[in-house]
């Protein structure tokens, strides 16, 4: 049996409809706190079960009969996420699940200044000391988050944004293909595995490829982190969000997220989606 959390989210909303492709739903059950909102995939046979990282015994419960268990990240900015992950993987240990998978980042590590980093790195050590086997799927940083970043640059002209450093900005489908087809392979890898495009771009970068989409020239504008966040604030977006975003400029700017690894490329078997291609399909979308 395969098992998944986050079927009501994107990211893994997504892997279940990628397996659904070649797996029959008896062999897939799916773990959500909302099991009406997934009534679509228990209409068509596949085991929906409730389960919360906030209810370990629910979960243990939840994740009975899993051969491999794919475990989304917590989304919740608010959370002790670290503390959710491991009640979530002592569930899993429990349980007698197979083997793990774990949706990390490609930024992992205890001295990001990127909070969701530390959190990935304190998770993934919650798996190293689990006894379990497991897998850490370290995601490129999502291309689509672009829309927000790159700002109102259609009306002032420019990309103004705090100094960054290259990230290698990934499309989440692809990510959503690459966790499908691993957990359908004869041999899951041990330990992590970065999944990103292959290239990490710069904010100069993305803003010359929006400019060349436009037919325009758009200019890249270094701003102060502060001067970012009140016009972002003043923008409408909640402060906590702002401030949570600014840590993804800092850790680019420490090269958390410059690396790239043919590793998406080799599990997709072709060229994963690039960032520029992403940024043109916005400025036409
Ligand atoms: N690589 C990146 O650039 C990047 C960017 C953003 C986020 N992420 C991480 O990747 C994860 C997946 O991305 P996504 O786009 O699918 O996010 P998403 O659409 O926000 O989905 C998050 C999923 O996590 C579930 N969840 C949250 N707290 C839970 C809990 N306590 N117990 C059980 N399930 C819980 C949510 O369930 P409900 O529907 O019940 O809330 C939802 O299904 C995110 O949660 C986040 O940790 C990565």
């Amino acid at each position: 049996m395969i098992t998944i959390t986050g079927a009501t989210g994107s990211l893994n909303r997504a892997t279940v409809d990628h397996l659904l492709q070649s797996v029959d739903p008896s062999e897939l059950a799916v773990v959500v706190r909302d099991p009406s909102r997934v009534d679509d995939l228990a209409r068509r046979g596949v085991d929906v079960r409730a389960g919360d990282y906030a209810d370990p015994r629910g979960l243990r419960a939840a994740f009975e009969g899993a051969d491999r268990l794919l475990l989304v990240s917590s989304n919740d900015q608010n959370a002790d996420a670290a503390a959710l992950h491991r009640g979530a993987v002592r569930s899993a240990r429990d349980a007698g699940v197979g083997h793990v998978l774990y949706t990390s980042h490609q930024g992992a590590d205890a001295a990001s200044p990127f909070t969701p980093a530390r959190d990935h790195a304190a998770t993934e050590h919650a798996l190293a000391a689990s006894g379990l086997p497991w897998t850490a799927l370290r995601n490129g940083f999502y291309a689509h988050t672009l829309e927000w970043l790159l700002g109102p640059w259609r009306k002032t002209g420019a990309v103004s944004v705090p100094a960054d450093g290259p990230v290698s900005w990934t499309s989440r489908d692809d990510l959503a293909e690459a966790a499908a087809r691993l957990l359908q392979g004869e041999v899951l890898p041990l330990g992590p595995v970065t999944l990103t495009a292959t290239a990490a771009p710069r904010f100069a970068d993305l803003a010359r490829w929006a400019g060349e989409a436009a037919g325009r020239d758009i200019a890249l504008d270094v701003i102060d982190e502060e001067e970012w966040t009140q016009r972002a604030i003043a923008a409408g977006r909640p402060e906590g969000a702002v401030r949570f975003t600014l840590g993804i400029f800092q850790a680019a700017r420490g090269g958390f997220f410059a690396g790239t690894d043919p590793a998406l490329r080799d599990v997709l078997g072709r060229e994963p989606v690039t960032a520029r291609s992403i940024v043109e399909s916005m400025v036409r979308a």
